[in-house]
């Protein structure tokens, strides 16, 4: 892993909870691959927006694998 890979890792996803994508990675590469198994997963949605902020950033992680 290159430092660029690190840090694009600790990119926060969820802002709400503070949750990086390199969780997000380590769940997809586990096998999760919808965005509500995802959420399920790290527990990104369940902060003050609801969602509304973290959701598009799933979607886009899915779509770009
Ligand atoms: S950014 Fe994820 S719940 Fe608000």
């Amino acid at each position: 892993m290159d430092q660029k890979e690190i840090i694009e890792g600790l990119r926060p996803i969820c802002l709400c909870k503070g949750i990086k994508k390199k969780v997000f990675m380590k769940h997809i590469a586990e096998g999760i691959k919808t965005v509500e198994g995802l959420k399920k997963a790290t527990g990104a949605g369940t902060g003050s927006c609801g969602g509304k902020r973290c959701t598009p950033r799933i979607t886009d992680l899915i779509k770009n694998l």
